[in-house]
């Protein structure tokens, strides 16, 4: 039974339990012109209400293809920073929770990386505008520096279009720079053949980027010195153990986790990829999947002839993606009925113009 509220202050939804917020979403919601985009890591009280599930990729996609007034990201910071960048100007993105952020991406700051980026140039390794090194970054980064590698030359990619990504730019100089995932960077290069002795790790708090100017002239990849926690915590020895426990266990994991961990595993790619995996094996078939729990879980309940298990049972959670819960949600809709934008996510004209660049690059690559 709904429980009357009487005001669209956010602390007078936050007092209540979850599944009291259900019947009202779906009324605000029937009531809006809206769209709401849902990432495979949000909980299940939340993702239900999603009209699309994806992954990063397939969201952004969807954003520049919306028709809707109002785009409700449920996801994280970036994914509605792209969301408006790639949307049209009328319409209006919203994050239920602004502190739905990712720790990742707050690992490279646009100002580290345009001091990163002045000492390459410095060590007359690139052009101010990118003759010489092609900035890739990925999704999970700021607007600003999707911007920053529209405006040289570069591009942005997800995990599923990464290879592609690379592909893209080594045409046109003989190095890439990526950005912030040194583990994605990784293993995408590795995967295409670039020996590890190739890269070099750029470390923002260290002098020179913590590496020699030898090495970095000699690098054909240049990773930027960030990872994801989550998928950080998955390690080698999870894949023995797993393998140990479940004789015939298929060992699937997101290429955020580190290079040891994704060439044991039989597997790798995207949230959308790992899904596919899943649904496309035969009943019986038994997985140990290397990303975020909710994820895990949703698996696990949407497949029940298969046996899914997370590869680490501690089980991680992305605490970012768990901002959004169905209070805030219900919250952000029942403002946009009532005529009040909440949380509107807003990115600043002169970052958009070559974010949009870098962004409607990414789509093209497969
Ligand atoms: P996907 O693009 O695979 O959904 O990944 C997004 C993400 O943040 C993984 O941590
Ligand atoms: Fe960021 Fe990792 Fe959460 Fe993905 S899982 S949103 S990379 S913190």
């Amino acid at each position: 039974m709904a429980t009357a509220i009487t005001t669209c202050q956010l602390d007078n939804y936050l007092v209540h339990p979850d599944d009291s917020m259900d019947e009202r979403i779906l009324a605000a919601k029937a009531a809006l012109d809206a769209v709401i985009l849902g990432h495979h890591y949000q909980r299940d009280e939340v993702i239900r209400f999603a009209d699309y599930r994806g992954d990063s990729y397939r969201l952004s996609k969807l954003a520049s293809q919306a028709d809707a007034k109002y785009i409700v990201f449920c996801g994280v910071h970036f994914m509605a920073e792209s969301a408006d960048v790639l949307s049209r100007p009328e319409q209006i993105v919203v994050l239920p929770d602004l502190n739905a952020g990712c720790s990742m991406a707050d690992m490279a700051e646009i100002t580290q990386v345009e001091d990163c980026w002045e000492q390459l140039v410095r060590m007359e390794l690139t052009s101010d505008s990118g003759e010489g090194i092609t900035p890739i970054t990925y999704m999970n980064s700021t607007a600003a520096i999707k911007a920053f590698c529209g405006e040289r030359g570069g591009v942005v990619c997800t995990s599923s279009n990464a290879p592609g990504a690379f592909r893209w730019a080594y045409p046109k100089n003989p190095k890439v720079l990526f950005l912030p995932d040194q583990h994605l960077g990784r293993n995408t290069a590795y995967g295409m053949g670039i020996p590890l002795d190739e890269m070099v790790v750029w470390d923002p708090y260290m002098p020179v980027g913590g590496t020699l100017p030898e090495r970095m002239r000699a690098a054909k990849v240049i990773l930027w010195k960030g990872h994801c926690s989550v998928h950080q915590r998955f390690l080698p020895e999870h894949v023995e153990k797993v393998r140990g426990t479940y004789p015939g266990i298929r060992v699937i994991v997101h290429p955020e986790c580190r290079w040891e961990v994704c060439q044991k595993a039989d597997g790798t790619g995207s949230t959308d990829k790992l899904i596919k995996m899943v649904k496309e094996s035969p009943p019986g078939s038994k997985f140990a999947v290397g990303t975020e729990i909710h994820l895990v879980n949703r698996l696990g309940q949407e497949n029940p002839d298969k046996m899914i298990i997370t590869l680490d049972d501690s089980g991680c959670l992305c605490t970012t993606m768990f901002r959004i819960s169905p209070q805030h949600l219900c919250w952000a809709l029942e403002n946009l009925v009532e005529g009040n934008v909440v949380n509107q996510i807003i990115v600043k004209e002169d970052v958009k113009h070559w974010a949009r660049v870098a962004l409607d690059r990414m789509l093209e690559i497969q």
